[in-house]
Parts: structure tokens; sequence; C-alpha cells
């Protein structure tokens, strides 16, 4: 017989084996190493915890999930996207925020009713019911796609599988935030970082039965899909929903003023340690469903809701260095590595330093002490320098005029403002490697290529090894290097390769997004791709006269000014990005651009307004536009379809411009009637 230290030798082994490869599976959803493989590794720690049994004593059996890997989670389409919420951090941002709603629905000096309701820091899940009956189960997934999750959904007791007795209507989407209350998390610390992990990972794992010894809670706070609509007000729906057996959140209540906001706000955030439950914020939604309608959503998120975090916590620490990062812009970012703490429940080693004027401003140096603050998943900052602790010998932080590429940097003179931009650039473009890794991140991103598996971390690993240098490499990888690598099987390999094959299938606004030109963010490649069309009228900006021809027409796009326009000019004027965009063009399958509001009544009609309307604000009136498959364009062109009059001090030059090309002129009078025929 082994002695009895090797035989725990190998059984820490198989422990640590196990381990490693749930959290790739569960928590990752990425695994390493293929069902059998896993099986075989569950054989035999167990046959060796039986026939040894002061092993059990160990208690490492407790601590491993036990289900075995199965496929992966079917993907289905919301009914409606799950989008995120923009972040308020502090008073001033919740008046911007009630600013902007009041701006956009043309109200002034009007207060509009919001509903606050703690915000779960949990998983967000949708459950959809049928004439009653609980039909669907989704995980958030990226938004537009969740994952069926209905069979781990119905182990919550507390969620009503059947509502049909009780009048519901016809199609119900109730939103909801499934978590793990903090008493029960103390029997699974062991097994996972905080609350939040344990609900994701026994929500997302395969066996059912398992789940069910999880003990989930869950609390409903959103409306998705409803037919039909029977709700006035958010309060409305969660009462009603409340009456039907779901639970919602007591804590929900009606605030009509930044005074009520800012004192719920900090009422909360000293009650909430008391609560069993994690929160990290308040979400204020606009109560009246009509009004939220109205609003709409930008790409992201709803205009009518927004998440008003609690203060992040602050932590002492100390400067080890500072030193410089290279964004994919190329920004120069000056980065304090930091003496590590804890911060939120997560070791920070690094916190940013914005930009050099913010150094200048508030003197930091290496080897002061430093308050650090973390909100959110953002990168910790660093709010204040204790003065009284800095050493004598210390000196005033030169920044470096390089990038770390060795090229000279630059700060840009802003047409518009006259003013010099506060940070500094490197303007190589892919020739900085610095550059070029962190635009390879971009690119295989979940908003660019999506694709599962390659993440930031193994670009960089991938990087390291020459593996990848450009776009055209993910799509020709040396799978024979890589299986020799640490961490990647056979397994991981078939799904790279998947996830790389799934990715060349791309609508055009992605592409565009993806390839990561400056000021062309997720917006404004959707109106770059609404006016292209197709890859082959994408095509054309490559070459240098079709290019000056497309970019007069941009700029008469409503959302595309000069500042995009000079941006996407330099960025096809430089070779290099030329060549790797078309080569990465190349390896693709671009779908057409069909904006989703496609097809309506002002269906490819180009419209443009002059002076502010009565009851609408120039943002819905955009809106309203492009829902109903029309175009807002900026300036007076012969494409023009309507020049919509205002009744508030239109712009006379305007009107006679377009007079003079036949361009029908219409009043706000009109322009409401085509809208509603
Ligand atoms: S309303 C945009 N209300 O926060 C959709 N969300 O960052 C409207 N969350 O994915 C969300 N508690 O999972 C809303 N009371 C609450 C919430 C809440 C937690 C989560 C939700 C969502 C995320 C948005």
């Amino acid at each position: 017989m082994q002695d009895k230290s090797e035989i725990v030798k190998k059984f820490k082994q198989l422990f640590n084996n196990l381990k490693k490869n749930n959290k790739h599976y569960f928590i990752e959803d990425n695994p390493r190493i293929t069902d059998a493989e896993y099986d075989e590794l569950k054989r035999e720690f167990f046959s060796l915890e039986n026939k040894y049994p002061f092993l059990k004593k160990l208690n490492f059996s407790k601590n491993l999930i036990g289900a075995s890997p199965t496929n992966k989670f079917k993907k289905i389409q919301h009914l409606k996207p799950m989008l995120s919420l923009a972040n308020a951090f502090e008073s001033k941002d919740m008046k911007d925020f009630l600013k902007k709603v009041n701006n956009f629905l043309n109200i002034e000096n009007k207060s509009i009713e919001l509903f606050s309701e703690p915000k779960i820091d949990g998983i967000s899940a949708t459950l959809i019911y049928e004439n009653g009956i609980l039909i669907r189960g989704l995980s958030r997934g990226d938004g537009i796609f969740g994952e069926d999750i209905l069979e781990n959904i119905k182990t919550i007791s507390t969620i009503p599988k059947n509502i049909s007795n009780k009048n519901p209507p016809k199609l119900l989407e109730v939103r909801c935030e499934i978590y793990i209350g903090k008493k029960d998390f103390i029997n699974l610390k062991n097994k996972f970082a905080n609350p939040r992990n344990a609900a994701g990972g026994s929500l997302r794992q395969k066996n059912p039965k398992e789940t069910s010894k999880i003990p989930l809670k869950y609390f409903a706070y959103g409306l998705g899909a409803v037919e039909p609509q029977i709700f006035k007000t958010q309060s409305d729906f969660l009462k009603k929903l409340s009456n039907w057996g779901f639970t919602i959140n007591q804590l929900g209540k009606t605030v009509s003023s930044l005074e009520e906001i800012n004192k719920a706000h900090k009422s909360l955030d000293n009650e909430r340690s008391k609560l069993n439950y994690d929160i990290d914020g308040i979400v204020y939604k606009v109560n009246d469903l009509d009004l939220q309608k109205r609003l709409g959503n930008t790409s992201n998120s709803p205009r009518w809701a927004i998440a008003y975090k609690f203060s992040a916590e602050k932590v002492i620490t100390k400067i080890k260095k500072i030193i410089i990062q290279v964004g994919r812009t190329g920004a120069i970012t000056p980065v304090a590595k930091v003496e590590p703490v804890t911060v939120g429940g997560v070791v920070v080693s690094n916190a940013t330093l914005h930009n050099e004027d913010e150094i200048q401003r508030k003197d930091i140096r290496e080897g002061d002490t430093i308050q650090i603050q973390r909100a959110g998943d953002v990168i910790p900052q660093v709010v204040s320098v204790d003065f009284t602790k800095r050493e004598k010998k210390s000196e005033k932080f030169k920044f470096p005029l390089k990038c770390l590429c060795g090229a000279a940097t630059k700060k840009e003179l802003s047409k518009s403002t006259k003013k010099f931009d506060a940070v500094r650039r490197c303007i190589k473009g892919y020739a900085c490697d610095y550059i070029a890794i962190e635009k390879l991140k971009h690119l295989v991103s979940k908003e660019s290529l999506n694709i599962d598996g390659l993440g930031k971390k193994v670009i960089e690993q991938f990087w390291n090894l020459n593996l990848v240098r450009q776009p055209v490499h993910i799509f020709n990888l040396d799978f024979k290097k890589i299986e020799k690598l640490e961490g990647w099987g056979k397994l991981s390999i078939e799904n790279l390769k998947k996830a790389i094959n799934k990715s060349r299938l791309i609508s055009l606004d992605k592409l565009i997004y993806s390839i990561g030109i400056r000021h062309i963010g997720q917006e404004n490649a959707k109106i770059l791709a609404g006016y292209f069309g197709s890859e082959e009228k994408f095509r054309n900006i490559f070459d240098k006269e079709k290019r000056n021809h497309i970019i007069k027409n941009l700029l008469e796009l409503d959302g595309i000014g000069s500042t995009q326009t000079e941006s996407i000019n330099s960025f096809f004027s430089n070779k290099i990005n030329l060549k790797i965009t078309q080569d990465l063009i190349n390896e693709l399958e671009i779908k057409n651009y069909i904006s989703h509001s496609g097809q309506g009544i002002l269906s490819n009609k180009k419209i443009m307004f002059t002076g502010g309307f009565s009851d609408m604000s120039r943002s819905e009136a955009k809106m309203i536009v492009e829902n109903k498959g029309g175009k807002v364009l900026g300036t007076i062109s012969k494409k023009l379809d309507y020049l919509v009059v205002g009744s508030s001090k239109p712009t006379i030059k305007k009107i006679n411009q377009a007079k003079k090309l036949e361009i029908k002129v219409i009043s706000e009078k009109e322009w409401i009637k085509i809208l509603n025929s």
C-alpha cells in the first residue's frame, strides 16, 4: 500500500483538477476537457475516497458541485432585447437624467413621476407566460439571445408556474433578478466568491436537481413583451404581479423630485447592510408606461431608466509605480501600480490616473499614499493623495512624451473648441504593437465579432506567441500549435473553431463598429451601415475618389459630423488600415444592413427638421422617423422628401433653399397628420 501522505496528495490533485474544470464549465461556461474526461476524473476521485475512508474527513467531496456536463443550453431569441442600464454616480447625474427625460418629452418645469426600486445584485432572467402558464425561462445571454434555463428556473418554488386562474394577459413576460440570500450564502462561501457568482453558477449549471439544492430567490422587476397591454404604470404592473403571486420588492415607491431621490438614496445606502440580499444602487424608472414608450431606447439602455449606484468603497494604498498604457485609439493612459488591496470584494493592484492633466492637478507621484475607490465594474480610480505621508525625496511625475512603441505622441487640437485634447495619443495605428493588440481585443469583443472563448486574455496569449498580429490571423489560426499549449484541449479547440466560424457571418453595422474607427461607436456604425446598406457599397470607401464623394454625403446624415467624417477619412487614408480592413472583410460574410425599424409609413423617406415643435423634442421626432423606417438628414439636399417646419424659430434660409430645390415644405400640423395616417 502507498503511504498515506501520497494518497492524500493524489486525492488533493484530483480535487483541484475537478474544481478547476468545474470553474471552466459552470462559471466560465468554457469547458477545457470532454465530458468523458470529466467523468473519468470524477470516477477516480470518488473511488479513491471510497477505498480510503480517512479521505472523507477532508470534506473535499462536499466542496464539489456534482453535476456532470451535458450539452450547452439552447439559445433562444428574446421577444424583446434585454438591455442594460445607464449609471448615475452622483446627484448631478440624476439631475442630468431628469433634465434629459424632460427635454426628450419636451416638457418644461413639470415633474415626472419616477418609480424607485433597489437594484438587486443577482442574475437577470426572463419568464414567459402564455395564457398564464410558464412556458419559457431564459437567462439574459447577450441581451438578444438568452439561454433556455426553464428547468432550473422551475426549481425555484416561489416563481409561479401557473397563474391562469387569475386572468393574466394572453402573453406576459416578467423580467426578474434571481439571487441567493446573504444568510444562505454563508453555507456556500467555500465554493463561490460572492452571492452573485453563486446564483449564476447554480442557475446556469446543467442539472436541475443540483439547482434545486441551492436556495435561490427572486424579485420580479420588469415588463417584457405583453399582449394585450393592460398596464398603465410600473407601479400598477408590480401591484398586479404581486396579486398574481409573484415576489416583488417591498421597498419600491414613487418619487418625483431630485430632493426625494437624494433622500431615498441616502436612506437606503444606510440600511442596505441590513437587507438579506445584496443591492448596488437604486433603479429609477419613469412610472408611466406610455411615457416609457415615447422615450424608447438608445442602443444599449432605455432612456426611461437609470441605476443610481451607491457610493463606492474607498481604501488606502500606496503607489508603487506609475506606468502608461496604450488604448486602441492610441490614447496614452497613466496607470498607478499600487500595493494590492481588497476593494468591494476584489483584489486591486491597478488604478487609473485618467490623463496627464489629472496627474498634474492632483499632483500624484510615485510612492504616494493614496485613497482609491472602485464603483461597479469600472477600473478603480485615485480619489486623493495624502500629502502628509509624502516622502521628502519624492519628485513630480514626468509624463512620458513617447508611446511604449517609441513613437512620439500628440495632443490633438479640436477644430470646434480650438482647445488641445487632454489626452496624448500615439498616431501609429496598427503599426504600433500596443495599439494593435487593443484593436484585436476590441474586434473579438461581445459587441463586435463576439467570438466565444476568444477573449482579451486569449488574444494576449496568442499575441505573445505570434499566433495573431492582425485581424485576418484570427481566421487562419495554427491550431496544431494551440493544441500543445497548456489549458487547451480537444474540446476547447473544437469550440473555438466553431465560434470563429460562426463569427464570420456578421451584419454590416457590427462590421463597421468592429473595425474600430475612432469616434464611430455602435450608434454611428448603425447610421453608416444604413447609408451603405451592403458590403459592396461599403467597399467604395476604400477608393480615394469615391471616398471624397461618400464623405460629402455622410455629412448630410443626422448624427454624423465633421469629427466623424475626418476620422473616417484619416482611417482609410492609412494604407495599413486599408489593407487590414480589406483582408478582414475577405474572411467574412457580411449581411446587408436592415434597419430594425425598416418598414413603415416613412420607409425610405428622408426628412429634415427646422424649428422646434410644441409637443415633441427634436430627439423624439427623430426616433419616430427612424421607427417608421425613415431617415433624418442634417442639411438641405435634393434627396430630401420633406422639410418639416416647427413653429418655434425655424430657419428661413433653410425653407427658401428647400423651396428652390422643390422639396415639400410642410408645417408641424401636416407632419403630425402624416404620422397618424
Ligand atoms: S430594470 C434595462 N430594475 O440590472 C432594463 N433592473 O443593469 C431595465 N436589475 O439586467 C432593468 N434590479 O438584471 C431593473 N429593480 C431592477 C433591477 C434591475 C436589478 C438588474 C437587471 C438588469 C441590470 C441592468
